[in-house]
């Protein structure tokens, strides 16, 4: 048995997978990793072009995270949550202090869905209300209310989750739930629903909107400028709170400290984990307006974890933070996405008659692949697994076979590499890409085509 076998077979002896048939997986047996590259026990590299779970924005292995992680260990592994910690104060000082105006408090949690489940709980206590508005097409997280938010396949298999959740449609021009013609339709359109759907739930009963700043799994959607305003003005009309999820494109992905930064529009909540210090050590949070801080002034708020602001996963973040600043790793993003990533994608399109489209925004974009660019239809159908999701599995096993490792949700190839990737690398992944795209278009109705 070859190292990469004998290590799956360990694997498989007793490691339970998330989101799984156990049965079905076979996963690779990752050794190590450096910057943007990870190879297996049989020394085989890839390009990490997910940034594992869009969570590696400071790449593997950095040699400044690691070093904090050991001081750190070398001072006070772990303290209680009842204790003050100068790590974990550092650290919500620094994310504070990044965050846009008047979101000034910070509750520590050890990821994404604890950070969504206690955003919902601070807005349902808030406002005394109990419905939660969210998209179709997006992930929030996997307990309680976290999934009951969801609007994906992910969800189907809860049910029936928290009562009070309800979905609406939120803004997609290119598979537009509203026909519109171009992106301003498009925003006015999916503001007029949602304006309606608040009426007929009944404001007086929604807490909050959640809301993914630019939707992550579900597709790199980046909403058209106005839709966030828009947002607010509906939020503040009815009293509901906007919790922005920015689990995924917090902390530089998007090219910018926090995702809304792009828009100038201001939540009410601000859930974070991934990047905040690219899951070194895990955690994630809730940055709160001093209105929701208001509310637990006096008022004990209902809810903890044992490691909340965990001493380990606060130095890294701090370290992460200080990277981030030194190396102004936002305007990396911002122009490697600019200036590689989009035109060459754009190139893509061009060239190969399964991508629909490509979007996206800082260092992370979207490939639309479809059967046939005229209809839209997708490569694989919404939700595909198994045979039906084949032609998928065959673009990513070619991106594989050339030393790339994307990120693949339904039809789409997510371009997502890590933001301390060298021009280089990034180019190399991105031809790869393009090679690999030759295996979707021999799916689509038109079959290949003589594109070079
Ligand atoms: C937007 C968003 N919210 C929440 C989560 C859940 O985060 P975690 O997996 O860290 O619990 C994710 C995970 O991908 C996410 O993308």
């Amino acid at each position: 048995m070859g190292r990469n076998a004998e290590a799956t077979a360990a694997d498989r002896a007793h490691v339970f997978h998330s989101w799984s048939a156990q049965d079905l997986v076979s996963p690779l047996p990752v050794a190590g990793g450096r910057g943007a590259v990870f190879w297996d026990e049989e020394g085989n590299e890839y390009l990490d072009f997910a940034s594992q779970l869009v969570n590696l924005n400071l790449g593997h292995q950095h040699p400044r995270m690691v070093e904090a992680i050991c001081a750190q260990a070398q001072r006070l592994c772990t303290i209680a949550p009842t204790f003050a910690n100068d790590a974990r104060s550092d650290a919500a000082a620094l994310i504070a202090g990044h965050a846009p105006a008047g979101l000034d408090t910070v509750f520590f949690t050890n990821g994404g869905t604890e950070a969504v489940e206690h955003a919902i709980r601070m807005a349902k206590v808030h406002t005394g209300r109990l419905k939660v508005l969210s998209a179709y097409r997006s992930y929030h997280g996997a307990t309680a209310a976290a999934i009951a938010a969801t609007g994906e396949p992910r969800r189907w298999a809860n049910e029936p989750t928290l009562p009070g959740s309800v979905h609406f449609f939120g803004p997609y021009l290119y598979r537009s739930a509203f026909g519109s013609a171009d992106e301003a339709e498009e925003c006015a359109r999916a503001l007029a629903h949602l304006e309606a759907v608040i009426a007929l739930e009944g404001p007086g009963t929604i807490a909050a909107v959640i809301l993914e700043t630019v939707v992550g799994t579900n597709g790199v959607l980046v909403p058209p400028d106005g839709y966030l305003a828009g947002l607010r003005e509906l939020c503040d009309r009815h009293g509901i709170l906007w919790i922005a999820d920015e689990v995924m494109v917090g902390f530089g992905r998007l090219g910018t400290w926090f995702g809304v930064d792009h828009w100038d529009a201001r939540p009410d909540l601000i859930t974070f984990a991934k990047g905040v210090n690219s899951g070194y050590v895990p955690l994630g949070g809730v940055l709160i307006s001093e209105e929701v801080a208001a509310s637990f002034a006096t008022t004990p708020y209902p809810g903890g974890l044992t490691y909340s602001g965990h001493p380990l996963a606060c130095a890294a973040a701090v370290e992460s933070i200080r990277i981030f600043t030194d190396e102004d790793i936002c305007g990396r993003a911002a122009d490697l996405g600019e200036d590689v990533i989009r035109p060459r994608l754009e190139e893509m399109a061009a060239a190969h008659p399964s991508v629909g489209e490509v979007r996206g925004l800082g260092c992370f974009f979207a490939i639309e692949l479809v059967r046939s660019t005229a209809t839209r239809e997708m490569l694989v159908p919404y939700g595909a697994s198994g045979p039906e999701a084949a032609p998928m599995a065959e673009v990513m096993a070619a991106c594989r076979a050339r030393g790339v490792w994307p990120f693949a949700h339904f039809n789409r190839l997510h371009v997502a590499p890590p933001l301390v990737i060298g021009e280089d690398e990034l180019r190399r992944g991105l031809d790869a890409i393009d090679e690999a795209l030759e295996v979707a278009d021999a799916h689509t109705h038109d079959g290949p085509v003589a594109h070079r």
